[in-house]
């Protein structure tokens, strides 16, 4: 089928006003259509050369003709000779990386009524976001160092899901201008990498939002071949937050306890992913002593950090916050703080009394213990308790 090419609109003059303030260096026009975008930017000053690509090839041969005949006819158009246009989906063929990156997408949701020869330069999917979000998944591998990016979408693409895509991929976005026309509000951003994002350029790789807590957000991504997780905070959080939790996970580290630290920064730290089963997921399957075997070392965890004066929190139901892998790992320690009567075997022991039937745990003895020890701290009790459990 021969596809349409975008006859320019009010989302490319939207945009072309853009890229006349802010494109610099190395250009990549993705999806160029008529090459509006390519050919604003080729008459810029700041600009050194502008890749322009389509997966149309009817584009592409298109703006090459273009090109070709302006030049010889007209001598002062001799800016054009900055462009290359060649065919590809998306990034495909674009090698190196780039300084500006700009794509005007096909944004709208996939709609019946639509000439299927015009699909390809309007609609993005079924949602409408979906040829963005392949772009911005993509995006990190072909910016250089100081490089941003320009896009462009509409109120129909989804504006909250396009916010996302760009917090999954570590990037920040501040929104350059914003146009009401009949049915729709069209958006131009700018996006760049975040602070973070940019300090971990080049060590870490294939980085991607896991989950979010109220403070942090986690990210995921490749450390010198191993997976990692990097804990950043939310903009509106305090610096000294993400600094606490590292610093006590460093403290526990030196005691085999919790996720092991790598690095960290100003506004965030890195640690080794711990792999595995959630706690409650790993029980549902287990037999009673690989029960038993996770129970006491999770009380022996507990025990250390009530030695060491640090209450993790969310010890009663722990469900999100063991994992069962190679190792068993307390993980999240994001409300974890210093503490003069720390409360995590108490805490474990109150799990332990909800769950005591996997065990046949006398609940009555458990709780007794669980008591004394609240009162004082004692190793002693401690071991009552791991005995209790081992008993079972
Ligand atoms: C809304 S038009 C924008 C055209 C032009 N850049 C402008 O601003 O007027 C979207 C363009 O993206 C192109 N396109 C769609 N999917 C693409 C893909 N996967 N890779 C590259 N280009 C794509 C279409 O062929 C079309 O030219």
């Amino acid at each position: 089928m021969k596809y349409l090419i975008y006859e320019p609109a009010e989302d490319s003059y939207l945009l072309a006003e853009e890229v006349k303030k802010f494109a610099f260096g190395k250009v990549l026009d993705v999806g160029t259509g008529s090459g509006i975008q390519a050919i604003t930017a080729s008459k810029l000053k700041s600009v050194k050369s502008v890749l322009a690509v389509d997966v149309n090839g009817e584009a592409v041969s298109f703006l090459k003709n273009k090109i070709k005949k302006e030049i010889k006819n007209k001598k002062e158009k001799k800016y054009l000779k900055k462009i290359k246009a060649i065919k590809s989906d998306l990034f495909s063929n674009a090698r190196g990386k780039f300084d500006t990156i700009i794509f005007n997408p096909p944004y709208l949701p996939f709609d019946s009524r639509e000439p299927e020869d015009s699909r390809l330069a309007t609609t993005g999917g079924k949602q409408g976001y979906e040829t963005l979000q392949i772009f911005l998944y993509d995006l990190n591998n072909h910016l250089t160092k100081k490089g941003f990016a320009l896009i462009l979408f509409s109120s129909l693409t989804n504006k909250e899901k396009v916010e996302g895509f760009i917090e999954d991929i570590c990037f920040d976005f501040e929104k350059l201008s914003e146009q009401k026309v009949s049915f729709e509000t069209l958006y131009v951003y700018k996006i760049k990498r975040s602070k973070v994002l940019n300090e971990l350029l080049g060590s870490v790789t294939n980085i991607r939002k896991y989950a979010e807590g109220k403070r942090g957000v986690i990210y995921i991504g490749r450390y010198k071949n191993k997976k990692i997780a990097i804990k950043t905070k939310r903009n509106e959080v305090k610096t000294e937050t993400i600094n606490k939790e590292a610093d006590i996970l460093k403290k526990i580290n030196k005691k085999r306890i919790g996720p092991k630290i790598l690095f960290s920064g100003n506004n965030y730290f890195a640690y080794e992913f711990a792999e595995g089963k959630h706690i409650g997921e790993f029980l549902e399957k287990s037999s009673k002593k690989e029960a038993k075997n996770v129970f006491l070392n999770v009380l022996n965890q507990c025990r250390e950090l009530d030695k060491l004066k640090i209450t993790k929190e969310e010890m009663t139901n722990p469900y999100k916050h063991v994992i069962i892998g190679k190792k068993i790992t307390l993980i999240d320690f994001e409300r974890a703080h210093f503490d003069s009567e720390p409360q995590n075997v108490t805490q474990f022991c109150q799990y332990l009394m909800r769950n005591h039937n996997v065990l046949n745990l006398d609940k009555n003895k458990l709780i007794a213990l669980a008591k004394k020890y609240k009162n004082v701290q004692s190793g002693e009790t401690c071991e009552k308790i791991r005995k209790l459990v081992l008993s079972s």
